[in-house]
This record gives C-alpha cells, structure tokens and sequence, in this order.
C-alpha cells in the first residue's frame, strides 16, 4: 500500500497505477474501526483501486475539546488499511487541504438547520468543503459513507449535486457492535458506565421501529427519552423523527413514506449520534 502524505506524491501514485476502470473513495477522520474496514471492502469489491483519505478535519468541528480530542492513530490506521488492499492512505496535512481559505457559498438548505446542523452550527459547511476539496484531489468514481452519518450522507448527495461533481456516493449500512451500538471512533473515549449505557440508545431504536403504529410521533419521542433518562451516564441532546429524504420533522406517519429517526445522545462530552429508517 501506498502512503502519501502530499497531493504531488498521490498523484504520481495515481499516474503510476493507470489505467484503471474506476477509483473507490472512502474519507476518514481516522481512528478507523471496522465500520471504515467495512466501507473499504465495500470500495475494493467495486473499483480497479481505492485510495482511503485519514484527515481530522478542523473545518467541521464546532467543539475545540472534541477537535483537540479526536483520537489519532495515523501508524494503526495505515497498518489496518493495508489488511484491507487498500491501495492508497492519503494522509495530507491542514496545508494540503486548505492552502487558502475557502470562499466558495455551500448552501444545502433546510437540512442544514436540522439535527446535526442544528446543534452543531457550521458542521455541514466544513464537511462540504473538506468532501469536495478531496474529491477533486481524488478524482474518485464512487465514494463511500456509512449511514450512520444518515444526515452527512444526504448533504454530501447535495454537494455533490450543487457542484455537478461526477462523483457516485454510496451510502452503506451501519456496522454496530455485538450489544447494538454504532461503531464510532468517538466510543474509544466512553467511560465503562458510559459503555454500558450506550446499547440502549439502538434498541430503543429498534423498539420504536417495531412498534411504531401504536403511539403518536410526540408519544415516542417522550417515550424515548425517558427510556435514556433511565441512564444517570447519557443526555438526549434531540431525537427528530422526519421524512427520510427532506429530514423535515413529520407530525404523523401518513405525511411521508419514508421516516427517518435520528437521535444525537450525550454520554458525558462524548456525542454518540445514530438512526433507524422506518418503511411505512
Ligand atoms: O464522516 C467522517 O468521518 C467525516 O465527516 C468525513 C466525511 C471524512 C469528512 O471529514
């Protein structure tokens, strides 16, 4: 596997594996766990080569401490990649990336303001501007994203969209732990109480989804919190149940045919996010 740490280097690494049919990208902030592993291999079954970007990127953390605190692994991550035949890490500097600053207008709407980009103000416009700067270094033909950034993946579709870039985006399933919990980097950080608590945010999930006819949307997001409240260690910081495409809140499930649950729960300053799609 090839490491390149600057543009120049991956581009000759580029020109020097050509020609080839089609590129798979995968963007990470590192700290890779098997949900990324998952994506590679998603990446290498579909494309000639793939190339994995590990960049902690500054422009969408709107929390220093969490920035500060982002676990960083480059020399592991490299070694998993490479178990995976990956075929390039690229792993470029702040430099690299944002060598001036980013005057461009990312403007995706609505499903900026929501969620995500509600409680985590500017957070979609620095994933923007990081996706698109490496997918025009990159020049990939596909690009793959777990769905349990269900709301990235629908902002970069846009971007994507926004930007005529000729880009695929792939969005592929949540890869979850034994107990349910969605792999994130960030679970590296939860204390073991923390840990303990945190399967509950998935199945309650699954329990609304199960059950979903038999209460109204307002009953199932008391519901839901009470259920985390009965956990001293979390803090629903939202739980939104919405169409799945707009990501506007629905009141009832007649208004959409696809709903998507999304919640973000505090385990102390550790943000764990993840979400079920309800088929009507
Ligand atoms: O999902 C992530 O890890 C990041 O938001 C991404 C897409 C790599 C952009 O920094």
């Amino acid at each position: 596997m090839h490491i390149c740490k600057s543009i120049n280097s991956l581009n000759k690494v580029l020109d020097s594996l050509r020609p080839y049919k089609n590129a798979g990208f995968v963007p990470t902030m590192g700290a890779l766990h098997e949900g990324h592993l998952k994506l590679v291999e998603h990446a290498r079954k579909e494309n000639d080569i793939v190339i994995c970007s590990i960049f902690v990127n500054p422009t969408q953390f709107n929390n220093p401490k969490d920035l500060e605190k982002y676990p960083r692994m480059p020399e592991k991550d490299a070694l998993l990649l490479e178990k995976e035949n990956c075929d390039i890490a690229f792993i470029p500097s702040s430099k690299e990336i944002y060598p001036e600053k980013d005057r461009t207008n990312y403007d995706f709407g609505e499903i900026e303001n929501v969620m995500e980009g509600k409680f985590r103000p500017g957070h979609f416009k620095g994933v923007g501007m990081v996706v698109k700067r490496l997918f025009e270094i990159v020049k990939p033909d596909n690009a793959y994203f777990g769905l349990k950034d269900y709301q990235q993946y629908l902002v970069i579709k846009k971007l994507v969209n926004q930007f005529n870039l000729n880009v695929n985006v792939i969005g592929c399933p949540t890869v979850r732990e034994k107990d349910g919990l969605a792999m994130s980097s960030r679970n590296l950080r939860l204390s073991e109480e923390q840990r303990k608590a945190a399967p509950i945010i998935f199945e309650s999930l699954k329990y609304i989804k199960n059950h979903f006819s038999s209460k109204s949307i307002p009953g199932w997001k008391e519901w839901f919190k009470s259920q985390i409240n009965r956990f001293p260690a979390l803090d629903v910081e939202y739980i939104e149940i919405a169409d799945a495409e707009t990501l506007m809140p629905v009141k009832n499930s007649n208004e959409s045919k696809n709903i998507v649950v999304c919640t973000a729960v505090f385990a102390g300053e550790i943000r764990l996010i993840d979400n079920i799609l309800l088929k009507c």
